[in-house]
């Protein structure tokens, strides 16, 4: 019985921890670094074809690809001479909310089955 409250209590940190971010201060990041200007107004139409869509990604996925950007070089890492600039001020905490921002987005990403 001990054993399964500590499994639950650890599930539920960790599910926070995921859905932790704080969506108010992630507009506030993209504002300050000017995510938009390239990503789009509405972070779904970008200034360019090969720049991605980000309204509506996964938040771990969004998480993991700054995260990677931040790598540089390296195992796990993204060698991005754009977005490398880009994610240097970010801390985790900023990563997080940011995610949580860009998830809460409406999205134009789908998957047709
Ligand atoms: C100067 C233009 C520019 C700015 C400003 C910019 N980005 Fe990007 N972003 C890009 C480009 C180009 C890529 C694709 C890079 C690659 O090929 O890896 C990208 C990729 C990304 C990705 C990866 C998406 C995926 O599907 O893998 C995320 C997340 C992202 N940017 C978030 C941000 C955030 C958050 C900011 C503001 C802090 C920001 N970007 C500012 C141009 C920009």
């Amino acid at each position: 019985m001990k054993k399964l409250i500590i499994a639950l209590v650890c599930a539920t940190a960790s599910l926070s921890a995921v859905a932790g971010g704080n969506v108010a201060n992630g507009e506030a990041l993209t504002k300050k670094y000017s995510c938009a200007a390239c990503h789009g107004a509405d972070f779904k139409t970008p200034i360019d074809p090969s720049y991605p869509k980000l309204a509506g990604q996964h938040a771990d996925y969004i998480k993991h690809a700054l995260t990677a950007y931040k790598r540089g070089d390296g195992p796990n890492g993204r060698n991005n001479a754009i977005m490398g600039g880009q994610v240097k001020p970010l801390s985790d905490r900023d990563i997080d909310d940011i995610a949580a921002y860009l998830h809460s987005l409406p999205s134009s990403l789908i998957v047709k089955r």
